[in-house]
């Protein structure tokens, strides 16, 4: 079958074989099935490149179900199945008025895959609200937890991407939401702005929840409509002795300060610097309003994604003497 609509990005590569899973148990079966050697897991299919056909058993995560399993008089610990889709339980988070998630709204892709990237965005990162994850050995069909000392999250960052790379498949998450004296994160400048432009002064989770809504909506592809994978490079982080002559040639460039005197750099301002923004080859381009957005603008194949990430890399290193690495995760 074609894997089009399993993927963001519209990539059109076909699975050998495909199954979906809807119950833990089911996934056990599958997993110690000897016929297909070779097994490939998709979920929401929000942050992966495909560049070929899947010779593989194609497994598509369909685990649902939202759940309280701990209350107190100030906090809810939620626990969502790895198939439910991000925003859905964002949107839940907010009906019953609980915060934590509003900053991280709208985000693309499902519950399972938020670990592994340690999905961020306007200031919040998914570690500041996890709680663990329960995940599947695919060798032993085990279930094990992580909590979050054991994810070793970093900036788009976790062991999920390191020494347990596909050893282990998500199947639920669960995450510390507050329900009173919800600590609002609106430092971001954006966020900021657009409540101060609605003449919000005093804003709830859902006012936040709006303006990151307003603000994703303005600069990122709906992948409904042109396919994508949001960010696909992670912004460089860089030494302070590299940053210090990097900011001397360019006074104009943002940049964030972190710990341990490390400097990050926007990889959509040094892209849009060297000319690329908007720009298009064939069906893959770079998106018109946020250049960290490569986009499928109808029947591109990854390999052509591929061939227009490596130009980037190539234009960014030879102007600012930046490497810049991709966040999504290329199936080659
Ligand atoms: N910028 C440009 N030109 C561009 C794009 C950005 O000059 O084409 C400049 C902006 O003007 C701004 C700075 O770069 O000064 C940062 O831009 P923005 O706020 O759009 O955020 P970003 O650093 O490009 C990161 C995340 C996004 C997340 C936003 C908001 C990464 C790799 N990306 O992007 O995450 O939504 O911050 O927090 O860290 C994703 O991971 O898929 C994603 C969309």
């Amino acid at each position: 079958i074609s894997l089009k609509s399993y993927n963001t990005f519209g990539i059109d590569v076909k699975a050998r074989f495909f199954v979906e899973i809807t119950g833990l148990v089911q996934l056990q079966k599958v997993l110690e099935l000897k016929a297909y050697p070779k097994k490939f897991i998709i979920s929401g299919g929000s942050n992966m490149l495909l560049t070929k056909d899947i010779d593989a058993l194609v497994i598509h995560i369909k685990l649902k179900g939202i759940s309280i399993v701990e209350e107190n008089e100030n906090f809810v610990e939620v626990k969502a199945m790895a198939g439910e889709n991000w925003h859905e339980l964002v949107l839940w988070s907010l009906k019953h008025g609980f915060g934590g998630l509003e900053n991280l709204s709208l985000i693309p892709g499902n519950v399972g895959t938020a670990p592994i990237q340690n999905i961020g965005a306007y200031g919040v990162e998914l570690k500041d609200i996890f709680v663990s994850c329960a995940a599947m050995d695919v060798q032993t069909g085990e279930l094990e937890g992580f909590n979050r000392e054991d994810c070793k999250f970093g900036y788009r960052d976790s062991i999920f991407k390191n020494e347990a790379k596909d050893k282990y498949i998500i199947t639920s998450v669960v995450l510390k939401l507050t329900k009173k004296d919800h600590v609002l994160h609106t430092g971001y400048g954006s966020i900021e702005m657009e409540l101060k432009n609605k003449g919000i002064v005093h804003p709830t989770i859902k006012d936040v929840s709006d303006a990151v809504i307003a603000i994703r909506r303005s600069k990122l592809p709906d992948p409904k409509e042109i396919g994508n994978s949001g960010s696909f490079f992670k912004n460089p982080v860089i030494p302070k002795k590299t940053f210090e002559k990097f900011i001397k040639k360019n006074p104009s460039a943002p940049y964030y300060e972190m710990e341990e005197n490390q400097f990050k750099i926007p990889a959509g301002w040094l892209i849009e610097q060297c000319g690329l923004k908007g720009k298009r080859f064939g069906d893959a381009g770079v998106h018109d309003k946020q250049a960290l957005v490569l986009v499928n603008h109808g029947n591109a194949t990854g390999k052509e994604i591929l061939y227009l990430a490596k130009k980037i890399q190539e234009e960014v290193l030879k102007n600012f003497k930046i490497k810049i690495q991709p966040e999504v995760n290329i199936i080659k």
